[in-house]
């Protein structure tokens, strides 16, 4: 009965997460303020694990809940999920963005200090690489400063786990680099219920798909990749999910700082993804060619090597299990989870 703090648990990666956690044979205490998420996602973890997990409803800048669930639970750790994570809001919000993502973790972190825990899993991003010099990226690539206020604030949070670890030797930190996660859980129960339009890829080809929205832009076809168009390093939700488990059971009680790509090790285009999706729903998706979007860089993808070895994991989902799963999880719902419960 390890108990964990899952910030952001009810979150598209979270709400994952904790259902494979329950499932390894820990207990997940979810501290979510729904920001981004509804609490329907806790029914559905209870409906796949059997188990209803604990949920505490608050905010990680709210000292005064953090203390409490330290005082009130067993917490031998943090898994730190709970952030704002749309990068086109995040130019038009810094103050927001940086509030929520980086004072919200200082609180994290002060609260965690005078609990005396010490472990802690925190979600980062292959954003941190920039436009890299090379493909695949590995984690002892340079980082690099973003070009945008939700990218920044991982490499600041970055920054600060690093300098925590530097005075604080005993503390258990580790980075988890997430490439792209999509996909959704093999019931069709579970899946990723962005609200107003889609900023990410997937979400929008599913949505014009079943016939939301009427086409996707294709955000450039002039890339010196094999078709022209950007290539990514897709990873199914649920191997991510995985990944958080192993990362728990092989670096959590190991002091210092540790550094992992959470990617699959090959890169797909826009429009191998597209074509995947058509295959699993069965029929041709509208497209149209449009200029590149700003910001975007031709190729991103991981060498995953070092969490292969280390933490004895390695994605298993192919890019058809994540566009079959993700095209489940929308035909069977359609407007995301249900408001009410
Ligand atoms: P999500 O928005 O689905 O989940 C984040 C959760 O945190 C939401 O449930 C939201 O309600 C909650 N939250 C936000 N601010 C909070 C606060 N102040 N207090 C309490 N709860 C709060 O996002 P996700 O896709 O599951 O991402 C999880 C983490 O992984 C984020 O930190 C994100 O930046 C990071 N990440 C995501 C991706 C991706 O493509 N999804 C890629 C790289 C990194
Ligand atoms: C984006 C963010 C990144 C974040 C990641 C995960 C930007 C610039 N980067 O990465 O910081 O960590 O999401 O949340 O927003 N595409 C289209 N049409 C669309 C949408 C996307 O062609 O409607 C293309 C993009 O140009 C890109 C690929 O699809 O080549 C993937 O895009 P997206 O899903 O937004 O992810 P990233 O841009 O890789």
């Amino acid at each position: 009965m390890s108990y964990i703090l899952i910030t952001g648990g009810t979150g598209y990666i979270g709400s994952h997460t904790c259902l494979q956690l329950i499932q390894a044979g820990y207990t997940p205490v979810i501290l979510d303020n729904f920001i981004n998420s509804k609490p329907a996602v806790l029914q559905r973890i209870t409906q796949l694990s059997g188990q209803t997990p604990i949920m505490i409803e608050g905010d990680i800048r709210h000292r005064p809940t953090l203390e409490k669930i330290f005082k009130q639970y067993p917490i031998e750790g943090v898994i730190h999920f709970a952030g704002l994570k749309a990068v086109g809001e995040s130019v038009q919000k810094p103050i927001e963005y940086y509030e929520n993502n980086v004072a919200g973790t200082l609180t994290l972190l002060e609260a965690m200090q005078q609990a005396q825990v010490k472990r802690i899993i925190f979600s980062s991003s292959a954003t941190v690489y920039g436009d890299p010099a090379s493909v695949p990226i590995r984690e002892s690539f340079p980082t690099l400063s973003a070009t945008n206020p939700y990218g920044q604030s991982k490499l600041m949070i970055e920054r600060i786990l690093q300098d925590v670890a530097h005075v604080s030797p005993d503390w258990s930190i580790t980075l988890l680099r997430y490439f792209n996660p999509v996909g959704a859980h093999p019931s069709g129960l579970m899946g990723e219920d962005p609200q107003g339009i889609p900023n990410n890829l997937t979400p929008y080809i599913t949505q014009v798909a079943i016939g939301r929205r009427e086409q996707l832009s294709v955000f450039g076809n002039d890339y010196p990749t094999p078709d022209g168009t950007g290539v990514r390093d897709y990873i199914h939700v649920m191997d991510l999910a995985d990944g958080h488990v192993a990362a728990l059971k092989h670096k959590f009680s190991e002091a210092g700082v540790h550094i992992y790509n959470l990617g699959t090790g090959r890169g797909y285009s826009v429009l191998e993804v597209l074509k995947a999706f058509e295959k699993a729903c069965g029929h041709s998706i509208r497209y149209q060619l449009s200029p590149r979007r700003a910001g975007d860089i031709a190729e991103c993808w991981s060498d995953a090597s070092k969490a292969a070895t280390e933490l004895h994991w390695q994605a298993q989902r192919s890019l058809d299990d994540m566009a079959q799963d993700c095209w489940r999880w929308q035909t069977e719902n359609p407007q995301g989870y249900p408001d009410n419960v």
